[in-house]
Order: structure tokens, then C-alpha cells, then sequence
């Protein structure tokens, strides 16, 4: 097992996700929003943000095709579990744990626009520093990250290390 370095700590995250849930509370106050969380990395992210946004909302899932049970890179993407709810005419905010290339989120942008929402927003709990050089917009963000294969908090290699609850880094992965 290759060793972890701890990156952020689960009060680090514990403040920012409660900062960014007090920001949503007032953007999304009287809207009954729906927040769309991308599985399976955004489970516990999501599960900690709602709890905090004290706001009405309703909440629905998508799973699209991932990196697959290592740390490559991966191909087209593909919807695995589309959403349940109808989301014309609602306000929704995507949920994700890391927009790293910024390719998923550009591909769940376009599939989510294309029912029809009255608005679409995105809340990540972590962004690679590149991808928001290279302009990719995130309404909410937790932390911006640096390279390296970042695990825990929802956030897994090869299903591995999702349930840790501070955010660590893989020595020796990239
Ligand atoms: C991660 C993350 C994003 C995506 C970001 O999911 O949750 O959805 O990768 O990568 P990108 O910006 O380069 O497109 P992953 O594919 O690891 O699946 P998982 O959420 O099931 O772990």
C-alpha cells in the first residue's frame, strides 16, 4: 500500500463545507433546489452539505463512467445512472468531490443543460489549480488542490480509502 500524506484535515473540510453551505443557504433561500451529486466520490460531500444548508431541497444522483479501478485516465464518458428527478424549470446544483481535467464536469454541464433547468451551478469540494488556470468556472468551491492522487472523503483509488475522513494524498501515484 502505497503511504498517505494527509492534505486536509476533517476540520479543515468540516469549516469549508460549512462556509460554502451558509453562501448556498442565502443564494438558494425560497428556491427549493435540487442538488444532483456525481457518484459514488460526492457521497459524503453531499451528505455533510445538505446538512448544513438548512434550506428546502430535494436531492438526486448521476453516475457517469470514471477513471475505472486505478489511477489512469479514461476515455469517453458515459451516463451509468441518470437522474430521477425532473429538472426543467428547477434550480440545480451539481455536487462533485474533485473536477480534475475538468472533462466530467464539462460533460455533466452539457447533458444536465440539455433538460431544460431554470439555472445550473456547480459546488466541488476540491479543484486542481490547472483545470481553474485553464478557466473551468466552479460557482462553489471548497479547496483548490495540487497534482497528486488525492483519496479519502468520498474520494477513492481502486474503491480503496473512501471512508477515511480527513483528505490525504498517494505518495508515488500521480
Ligand atoms: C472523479 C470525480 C469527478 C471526476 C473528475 O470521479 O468525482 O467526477 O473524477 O475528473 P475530470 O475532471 O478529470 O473529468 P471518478 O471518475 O474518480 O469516479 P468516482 O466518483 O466514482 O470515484
Amino acid at each position: 500500500m502505497p503511504p498517505l500524506r494527509r492534505i486536509l484535515s476533517r476540520y479543515q473540510v468540516r469549516r469549508r463545507v460549512k462556509e460554502l453551505a451558509a453562501q448556498l443557504r442565502v443564494d438558494y433561500a425560497g428556491q427549493r433546489p435540487v442538488f444532483v451529486a456525481c457518484l459514488k466520490g460526492a457521497f459524503v460531500f453531499l451528505a455533510d452539505l445538505v446538512r448544513q444548508v438548512g434550506v428546502p431541497l430535494q436531492v438526486d444522483f448521476i453516475m457517469v463512467s470514471s477513471y475505472g479501478m486505478g489511477t489512469t485516465s479514461k476515455g469517453q464518458i458515459t451516463v451509468l445512472l441518470d437522474v430521477t428527478a425532473d429538472i426543467a424549470g428547477r434550480h440545480v446544483v451539481l455536487v462533485d468531490d474533485i473536477i480534475d481535467s475538468g472533462g466530467t464536469l464539462q460533460f455533466l454541464r452539457e447533458h444536465l443543460l440539455s433538460r431544460g433547468p431554470a439555472s445550473l451551478r456547480v459546488c466541488a469540494l476540491l479543484a486542481r489549480e490547472s483545470a481553474l488556470a485553464e478557466g473551468t468556472v466552479i460557482d462553489y468551491l471548497g479547496f483548490p488542490v495540487p497534482p497528486g492522487f488525492v483519496v479519502g472523503y468520498g474520494l477513492d483509488c481502486a474503491e480503496e480509502y473512501r471512508q477515511l475522513p480527513d483528505i490525504y494524498v498517494l505518495e508515488g501515484e500521480r
